[in-house]
């Protein structure tokens, strides 16, 4: 299935690319972060790596690190061209690292932890909660998460490229 990246087309055979969010979508999930330092950003699920960088964009004032998780090859080789190309200049380093979430027992101290996780079955959510808790700080998710944990969550409605859809995301900030 062909589909449209900005500036960067691809083709992959059998291959359908459920698609990111606008870089404005990912500005006002953020709007209202701060930090005073530099950050380290993971996406579980990184697809083509366009969220990375737009999330990167989105914290023009703090050097960033990108960690990107992403359980298909070829969508993991994908992102690691496109990556170069419109990484922005505030990042010090990026990683994809090809792996089934499924199979990592811990993350290292994580900053901000975004996924696109719509489609995610109950089991993947509860290992990915499970890590998080563990180990984020800020969690953007489109899965809603149990109170109990987070001093504050809010609800954004986000557009996808390219189409009129709406997804509605949660931002979470952990309890500590
Ligand atoms: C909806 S796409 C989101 C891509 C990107 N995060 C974005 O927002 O544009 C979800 C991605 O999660 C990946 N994924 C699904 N299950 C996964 C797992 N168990 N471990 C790692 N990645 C997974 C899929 O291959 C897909 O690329």
């Amino acid at each position: 299935m062909a589909r449209e990246l900005g500036d960067h087309c691809y083709n992959i055979p059998s291959e359908s690319i459920y698609g990111e969010i606008t870089a404005n979508s990912i500005m006002k999930l953020c709007s209202g972060i701060v930090f005073a330092r530099e950050i380290t950003i993971l996406d579980i699920g990184s697809g083509s790596g366009y969220t990375l960088c737009n999330l990167a964009k989105a914290f023009p004032k703090n050097k960033c690190n990108l960690i990107g998780i992403e359980v298909s090859t070829i969508r993991a080789e994908l992102s690691r061209t496109i990556i170069p190309k419109i990484i922005p200049p505030n990042v010090n380093r990026w990683d994809i690292i090809e792996k089934d979430i499924l199979k990592l027992k811990n993350l290292s101290k994580i900053d901000l932890c975004f996924s696109f996780d719509k489609t995610f079955t109950k089991d993947l959510m509860k290992h990915i909660i499970d890590l998080q808790m563990d180990s984020c700080f800020y969690v953007i998710s489109c899965h809603s998460y149990e109170e109990k944990n987070w001093i504050e969550m809010k609800r954004v409605p986000c557009r996808l490229r390219g189409s009129g859809q709406i997804i509605t995301f949660f931002v979470y900030i952990k309890k500590i």
